[in-house]
């Protein structure tokens, strides 16, 4: 059964959009990152979604694939990100089965909460290895099919076909602190870095690179990890939120059709915080 696209796509986009294009995402089998494939199939995409549990992820690739029907959506379980070869032979696959590369989410991560005294200096390595060398290893693997992707579709600011374009998933944790959470504030600063870099190292060449950021989002799995459940349950959490309440996937599903679409054409090196303003408020997530 197709989900409504309601729950994870606005209706002002136009379907086609992404008509004979390919997306390549890692932590495609999570709730985040599968709406916002699931967004880009549903507007005309196809998509290879990247996971380290096999069964999850070739599920979620099914499901996904209902977004539109004659869409091709391929899983690849166990591939770990922290692991380049095996990314390698992922974008191979990809590239065979649905000829190209257009877009990417480096989406995989790992996170838990633990004051700095209780992480090991192996647990503090992992989530470097997942979050950061993981989004490196994900540009560095795809990064030869984005070339040729942004060569087709040059980003001139009249053409409507675009490519070539990468956004990497962060968090807000760095630009204040927040406690139980160094290891992964360490983690996604780096990762912004490597996006600020890439912005000027490939904009001349025609690649766009950016972040986005998500807050606390209803139903995610990091939601589920770093949530606070007693505050949740009495609605506390959800008042310290300038806006009052948690984001929806679909607000981030829509903020990645808005990047990686024409309407994103010009935007580089950016950070875009989806949280209803959220990181102002400290401690708000
Ligand atoms: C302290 C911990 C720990 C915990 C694990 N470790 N959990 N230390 N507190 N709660 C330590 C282990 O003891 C070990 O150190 C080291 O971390 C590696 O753990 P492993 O289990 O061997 O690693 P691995 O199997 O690779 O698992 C990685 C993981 C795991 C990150 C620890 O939780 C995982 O696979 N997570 C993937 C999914 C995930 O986290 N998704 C959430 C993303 S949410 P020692 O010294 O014992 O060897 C997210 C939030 C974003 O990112 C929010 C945006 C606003």
């Amino acid at each position: 059964m197709a989900l409504p696209r309601s729950e994870y796509l606005s209706s002002v986009w136009r379907d086609g959009i992404f008509d004979g294009k390919v997306i390549f995402c890692t932590g495609g089998g999570g709730t985040i990152c599968s709406a916002q494939v699931r967004a880009m199939v549903h507007l005309g995409a196809n998509a290879c979604i990247i996971g380290r549990n096999v069964e999850k992820t070739e599920n979620m690739a099914q499901s996904i694939a209902t977004a539109r029907p004659g869409s091709k959506v391929i899983g690849i379980g166990a591939v770990d990100v922290r692991r380049i070869e095996s990314l390698e032979k992922a974008v191979e696959r990809c590239v065979q089965e649905l000829g190209a590369i257009d877009y990417v989410i480096a989406g995989a991560a790992g996170n838990f909460l633990a004051p700095i005294s209780g992480l090991s200096a192996n647990a503090f390595k992992t989530v470097i290895d997942i979050d950061t060398i993981g989004s490196y290893n994900t540009l560095k693997a795809t990064l030869p099919q984005l070339l040729i992707s942004a060569k087709k579709n040059p980003n001139t600011g009249t053409n409507t076909s675009t490519g070539g374009r990468i956004i990497f998933i962060s968090a807000s944790f760095h630009y204040t602190g927040m406690p139980l959470q160094a290891h992964a504030s360490v983690a996604k600063a780096g990762v912004d870095a490597l996006s600020a870099n890439v912005a000027l190292e490939y904009g001349p060449l025609g690649i766009t690179s950016n972040i986005i950021t998500p807050g606390p989002i209803a139903g995610t799995e990091g939601m589920a990890r770093l949530g606070d459940k007693d505050a949740e349950a009495s609605g506390a959490a959800q008042r310290k939120n300038p806006l009052g309440r948690y984001g929806t996937v679909k607000e981030i599903a829509d903020g990645t059709v808005y990047l990686f679409s024409d309407t994103g054409s010009y935007v580089n090196g950016e950070v875009l915080v989806i949280d209803g303003g959220g990181w102002r408020v400290t401690g708000s997530f």
